[in-house]
């Protein structure tokens, strides 16, 4: 999947976020080191902190499915300003990728990338525990 493609598909998840709450589709889709993409949207609830955010939804259902090799991740919103990772998500892709790929896109589709050191700096990850 080419890096347009994989933007496509995280915009084509906006349409399946359940946001009845906030009102603030999120998508993403997330590519594997061996190139297979994994995709997620938010989904809320009536009780609010058990919603997921899309990032987290792609990244783990691409672990339940055997993956953990990520090299980037498109995060789709559909407001003016670039849709940015919340900092649990932060933690998470640093669980698997501490030097991930992070492209942000606002409503219009235009991008802004990061890395994950960028984003979460002096991170904490699971070497601190061996
Ligand atoms: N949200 C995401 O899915 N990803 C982000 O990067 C930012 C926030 C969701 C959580 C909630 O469903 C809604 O957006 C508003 O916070």
């Amino acid at each position: 999947m080419t890096r347009e493609e994989l933007k496509a598909a995280a915009i084509a998840m906006l349409d399946r976020a359940y946001v009845p709450y906030s009102r603030f589709p999120v998508g993403a889709a997330l590519e594997c080191a061996d190139g297979t993409v994994y995709t997620g949207c938010n989904v809320e609830n009536a009780s609010y902190p058990a919603g997921l955010c899309a990032e987290r939804n792609a990244i783990f259902h691409a672990v339940a499915e055997g993956h953990t090799d990520f090299v980037r991740i498109v995060v789709a919103g559909r407001s003016e300003d670039f849709c940015v990772p919340c900092g649990i998500c932060r933690q998470v892709m640093r669980e698997f990728a501490p030097n991930l790929e992070i492209v942000c896109l606002n409503g219009a589709g235009e991008e802004q990338s990061f890395t994950l050191p960028e984003l979460l700096p002096h991170s904490f990850g699971p070497e601190f525990l061996q």
